[in-house]
């Protein structure tokens, strides 16, 4: 498939944009100060099963703790890496679905694999690893190309 082109200049911090890549869902997230000052909670850490991403795929320039190029900018494939099911974007922390302690990120519904803000998976739940980082890059500061 090609490589396809997403306009993000308009994306508000918070806000979630999906793009079709050979035929998978792609999630781009533009991460607020407090989206991202999460990632950096030592608690955090403890509560994933891979927080380095050492298990989990992502080109190398995404091997970091915001697994990105850009710390304020998420690009991840949205496939579940349990089961291939679709997660969804939680942002707001304190869900009352998934806890007080939900510090926000994405979850799968169909057999509660839960990922942080990074798309790092949590311990205890189904999926073995993070959720995929696709290869991209920066066309401009506001054109993401994916692929
Ligand atoms: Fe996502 Fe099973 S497919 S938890």
């Amino acid at each position: 498939g090609a490589p396809v082109e997403q306009d993000i200049s308009k994306l508000e911090p918070g806000a979630v944009v999906k793009v079709n890549w050979r035929g998978q869902a792609i999630f781009i997230v533009r991460r607020s100060p407090e989206m991202m000052k999460q990632l950096e909670d030592p608690a955090l850490a403890d509560k994933l099963r891979d927080p380095k991403s050492e298990q989990s795929e992502q080109p190398e320039y995404a091997k970091n703790d915001a697994r990105s190029l850009k710390p304020e900018y998420l690009v991840l494939v949205g496939v579940c890496t349990h089961l291939g099911c679709a997660p969804l974007s939680r942002f707001q922390p304190a869900d009352a679905e998934l806890g007080a302690d939900w510090p926000g990120g994405f979850y799968c519904p169909c057999h509660g694999s839960k990922f942080d803000l990074a798309g790092r998976v949590f311990k205890d739940v189904p999926a073995p690893t993070n959720l995929k980082v696709p290869p991209y890059r920066f066309v401009t500061d506001g054109v993401v190309q994916i692929g």
